[in-house]
C-alpha cells in the first residue's frame, strides 16, 4: 500500500520510544497519524509535532479503546494503518525466595501487551473491513504489531513479558488468515535492544555491555530503524503473516 496525504494511521504508545518513532516516519511519509497511549501530556506533544492528532487510551481496556477509535476516526478518517507499539516490560522470576511471580503482575503484562494488541487490531480490523479497497489487489489495511525477541529467548526474569510476546507472535498467522478476505494484511516485528527511553535510562556501562552483545551491527537499534520497518511493511504487500527479528543476530542468554 503506497502512503498518501489521505492515508490514516494509528499507532499505540506513539508518545515515546519506537511508537513515536513509527509515527513520526509515517507523518514525514505524508500520513495523518493519531496516537493512543496513556501517557497524555508526551501524547498531545508528539501529537502536536507531527501534525496529527491524539486519544487517551488504555490499550488493555476494550471499551477505552472502542472511544478511542471513534475519537480518532471523527478527527482522521478511518484507519488503514494501526501499529500497535504500546507495551510494559516488568521482571520478576517464576518464584523468588519461596514466594510465587506475583499473578496480578502477570496478569496486567498479558493484559497490556497481548490483550491490548488484540483489543486493537481486532477493533482496527472491523473499521477497515468496511471501507473499500486501497490498491487492485483489493487491499484495505495493514496491522503491524510488536512483540520482542523475548518470545523465543526469554532471559531470566521475563517470564510474563515473554509469554505476553510470543502470544502475539502465535496471532500473527491465524489473524492474517482470518483477515486475508477482507484484503487486510498483518505483520508482526520482534525488536532486539533498542535505544528508547526504557533502555536510555539504564546506566551508560549498561547500555555498552546490551549493545557489545549484538554481534553485527554492534550497537543498541535506533528508534528509527525499527520505524523504517514498519514502513516497509507498510509498501510490500507481499509481506503477511510472518514476524520478522529485528535484532542485529542477537541470540539473548539466560541472563
Ligand atoms: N526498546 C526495546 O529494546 C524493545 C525491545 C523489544 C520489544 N520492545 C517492545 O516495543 C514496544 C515499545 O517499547 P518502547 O521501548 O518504545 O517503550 P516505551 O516505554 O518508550 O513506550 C511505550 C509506550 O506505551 C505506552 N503504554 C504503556 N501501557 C499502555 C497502555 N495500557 N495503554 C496505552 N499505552 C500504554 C507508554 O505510555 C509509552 O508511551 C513495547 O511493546 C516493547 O515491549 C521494545
Amino acid at each position: 500500500m503506497q502512503i498518501t496525504n489521505n492515508t490514516v494511521a494509528i499507532v499505540t504508545g506513539g508518545a515515546s520510544g519506537l511508537g513515536g518513532a513509527v509515527a513520526q516516519t509515517l507523518a514525514d511519509a505524508g500520513a495523518k497519524v493519531g496516537i493512543f497511549d496513556l501517557n497524555e501530556d508526551a501524547g498531545q506533544a508528539m501529537a502536536e509535532k507531527i501534525g496529527g492528532a491524539f486519544a487517551k487510551v488504555d490499550v488493555s481496556d476494550p471499551a477505552s479503546v472502542a472511544e478511542g477509535f471513534k475519537t480518532l476516526r471523527a478527527a482522521l478518517g478511518q484507519e488503514r494503518i494501526m501499529v500497535n507499539c504500546a507495551g510494559i516490560a516488568p521482571a520478576s522470576k517464576t518464584q523468588s525466595k519461596g514466594e510465587p511471580h506475583d499473578p496480578s503482575v502477570f496478569a496486567k503484562t498479558i493484559g497490556v501487551n497481548l490483550i491490548g494488541t488484540f483489543n486493537c487490531a481486532s477493533q482496527s480490523a472491523a473499521g477497515m473491513a468496511l471501507a473499500d479497497p486501497v490498491t487492485e489487489d483489493g487491499e484495505r489495511g495493514v496491522i503491524i504489531n510488536t512483540a520482542s525477541i523475548a518470545a523465543f529467548d526469554g532471559q531470566i526474569g521475563q517470564l510474563a513479558y515473554a509469554a505476553s510476546k510470543g502470544g502475539v507472535v502465535g496471532m500473527t498467522l491465524p489473524m492474517a488468515r482470518d483477515l486475508m478476505r477482507d484484503g487486510i494484511r498483518v505483520m508482526t516485528i520482534a525488536p532486539g535492544i533498542f535505544k528508547t527511553p526504557m533502555v536510555a535510562g539504564l546506566p551508560r556501562e549498561v547500555q555498552d555491555s546490551l549493545g557489545a552483545q549484538v554481534p553485527f551491527p554492534s550497537r543498541l537499534g535506533d528508534p528509527a530503524e525499527y520505524a523504517a520497518m514498519a514502513r516497509h511493511i507498510v509498501e510490500n504487500s507481499m509481506l503477511n503473516g510472518e514476524v520478522i527479528r529485528l535484532d542485529g543476530a542477537i541470540r539473548m542468554a539466560p541472563r
